[in-house]
């Protein structure tokens, strides 16, 4: 059965709602490239890259253009910009409420799942410059007592994949806004699951598709497929400046690239939460019923006993995180 992907169309019955959130861009002024401020190692898979299996899968395949390029320029192509408008449900920029608590999202969420209690938490922008991609992943899922706050990115998809962690994982709506039409940056998504084949979900203004990429694979096709990205390296930025010009700048200020706005993609994706019922609701608020890093590990090595692949007492470290990586979470076969 194919996963269910709800599309909201328009996101705002008034128009110039959606020009108030390109302001909002604008205004939020400077980017930052996604990943660079969040790393939580742990014994297991100790040094391994927090979204290790999309990085793996991205170097093996090559992305949407496919092998051949060297690895410099496959980071400078998904070396692409985010920031929070709102997280945790608190907002981070005047203006971002009316999205937050957009009613068509709202009731998208309620129908994604059939659980008619939504807490709208997060709000990111993500904005890429011409010749960047979005690697295929699903996003980082969370569960009562474990999210990335805790731990590494890689093991709650580990965690997710493997489903042995159902009773706690939170049902989590995500939500993608255009804010106009464009060719190329399309979003590519899995609805069968890996093995299907992905279905295309271009880029209109003032639309939102929504669904569980938790689950569901998805990628950002290239943007203007025949340019390349500049390399930047980390600590880079994309600022808007005068003019309505937008400068891509390393960290010593080096400005590397200018855009125009309508060069870049430009997408806001929105989170809630999903809840069958309060008290359901209440046991993720108040900590009631959460898991701890030590069930988790030794549920997960206990699963890879009973498969025959790792002994009882074997040790936590890189190795470890690498096989639970490669046991559980199986990518889509490259395009
Ligand atoms: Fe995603």
């Amino acid at each position: 059965m194919a996963a269910p992907v709800i599309a909201v169309d328009p996101l705002y019955t008034d128009a110039g709602d959606a020009e108030r959130l390109v302001d909002l861009a604008h205004r939020f002024g400077r980017y930052r490239i996604y990943g660079e401020d969040e790393h939580i190692d742990l014994d297991i898979g100790r040094g391994l890259f927090p979204r290790h299996d999309s990085v793996q899968h991205f170097l093996r395949t090559g992305g949407a253009r496919g092998p051949g390029a060297d690895v410099a320029t496959l980071a400078a192509r998904t070396s692409y910009f985010r920031e929070e408008y709102a997280y945790d449900g608190a907002e981070h920029i005047g203006g971002v409420e009316s999205f937050l608590h957009n009613p068509g999202l709202l009731r998208a969420a309620v129908d994604l799942y059939d659980r008619p209690i939504v807490e709208p938490a997060i709000a990111f922008a993500n904005l890429m410059v011409p010749g960047q991609e979005l690697a295929v992943h699903t996003d980082v899922p969370e569960f009562r007592g474990a999210s990335r706050r805790n731990v590494p990115q890689w093991l709650l998809v580990v965690m997710h994949h493997s489903g042995l962690f159902d009773p706690w994982r939170l049902r989590i709506a995500t939500g993608i806004a255009y804010f106009r039409d464009g060719e190329g940056g399309a979003l590519r998504y899995w609805p069968h699951g890996p093995d299907g084949a992905p279905v295309v979900h271009p880029v209109r203004a003032n639309t939102a598709v929504v669904l569980d990429t938790d689950s569901v694979f998805h990628a950002v096709d290239p943007v203007a497929p025949g340019t390349e990205a500049p390399a930047t390296g980390a600590g880079a930025t994309l600022a808007a400046g005068p003019g309505g010009r937008w400068a891509l700048a390393r960290p010593d200020g080096e400005v590397v690239g200018r855009y125009d706005w309508d060069d870049l993609r430009f997408s806001v994706s929105w989170k809630a939460y999903c809840f069958v019922d309060e008290a359901e609701r209440d046991a993720w608020r108040h900590h009631t019923d959460d898991l701890t890093i030590d069930a988790i590990t030794r549920r997960l090595v206990a699963d890879l006993v009973e498969r025959e692949l790792v002994e009882p007492d074997v040790a936590h470290d890189r190795e470890l995180g690498l096989l639970l990586i490669d046991t559980y979470v199986r990518y889509p076969a490259a395009a």
